[in-house]
């Protein structure tokens, strides 16, 4: 048996189509939405992700600008610039990439960024909204896999859901909203007990971890969906042969770059498990799908009630 492979571009493109619809109508009515990305220091993982971010409000004609500070940058600094983001009507969006250097008090910056367009969901306003089940803006990778459970026609309600990771980025509100959603979850962390044992409970497993191919067959009970949040970079040719030997495509790519891109999931899962999302083409894009969303629902949530032109929705 083999998983059906969960298509996340394929699922992103559609949802990217969906935003790009909306975005048309939010700028026929001048309400252009807008996203501003604050991007500090030379991060390359962060670098790849912003000039991604970027690159898709360009593609759906969403107003994007990019703020570079330099890695010396102080606290106070990045808060006159947030306060001043905060104060721009034409910005809908604001996004603070992380990991900030450690001389930043990052929970500060974060606490800065104004609720309402907060579309990380990262503020402490949007994680008690989404604990509390009122509207606000929810983190993207968390919605974006419910998105792919959705669309896939995966059920969550009555699941057993079993969440590896408990960041406050991707574990905490994922395990919230598959609770919203009437899953039965559980949490686990590098503490939990008989890890192996807990994860074979689920029917949806969830992995977000970041080591590369810790949930190898034995974690999963047969048929169970699995989705890999793990974004690894494998660089040892022996952990690379482990996990890759016989893969032609994969051997293709090293021996090209030096590295590749692997999730939390062990490859051999993939006879095991029901349906599972692939690293790259799984989860990443729709990280990015949900981000042009929540900029295109700030936007709406702030500017367009206020001029009527969403009445109705
Ligand atoms: N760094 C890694 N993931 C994320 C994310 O979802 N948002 C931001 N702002 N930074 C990140």
């Amino acid at each position: 048996m083999s998983a059906i492979v969960l298509d996340g571009t394929q699922i992103a493109a559609q949802i990217k189509s969906e935003v790009g619809e909306e975005v048309k109508e939010l700028t026929a009515a001048g309400l252009r939405p807008g996203l501003a990305v604050v991007l500090v220091g030379h991060n390359p993982a962060s670098e790849i992700y912003v000039r991604n971010k970027v690159k898709s409000c360009e593609q759906l004609g969403i107003y994007s600008e990019k703020h570079t500070p330099p890695d010396n940058v102080t606290t106070e600094e990045l808060l006159a610039l947030v306060a001043d983001l905060n104060r721009r009507d034409e910005i809908d969006g604001i996004l603070v990439q992380l990991p900030l250097p450690p001389q930043v008090d990052a929970k500060k910056v974060l606490l800065a960024v104004s609720p309402e367009k907060d579309v990380d969901g990262f503020h402490p306003m949007n994680v008690g909204y989404l604990s509390t089940q009122r509207p606000g803006l929810v983190p993207c990778t968390p919605a974006g896999i419910v998105e792919i459970l959705k669309r896939s026609g995966i059920a969550i309600a009555g699941a057993e859901a079993v969440v590896v990771g408990r960041s406050d980025i991707v574990g905490k509100p994922v395990a919230m909203l598959l609770l919203n959603g009437n899953a039965t979850v559980t949490v686990c962390h590098s503490k939990t007990r008989d890890l192996a044992a807990v994860c074979r409970r689920a029917d949806i497993l969830i992995a977000a971890i970041g080591k590369a191919g810790m949930i190898t067959p034995d974690f999963v009970k047969p048929g169970a969906t699995v989705i890999d949040v793990g974004m690894n970079t494998v660089t040892d040719p022996a952990e690379f042969k482990q996990f890759f030997a016989g893969n032609e495509k994969r051997e293709r790519d090293f021996a090209a770059k030096g590295s590749t891109l692997m999730g939390d999931v062990h490859p051999k899962v993939l006879q095991v498990a029901g349906a599972i999302t692939p690293v790259p083409g799984g989860v990443g894009p729709l990280t990015i799908a949900m981000l042009m969303s929540n900029t295109v629902k700030a936007a709406k949530l702030r500017r367009g009630n206020a001029v009527g032109v969403l009445a109705g929705r």
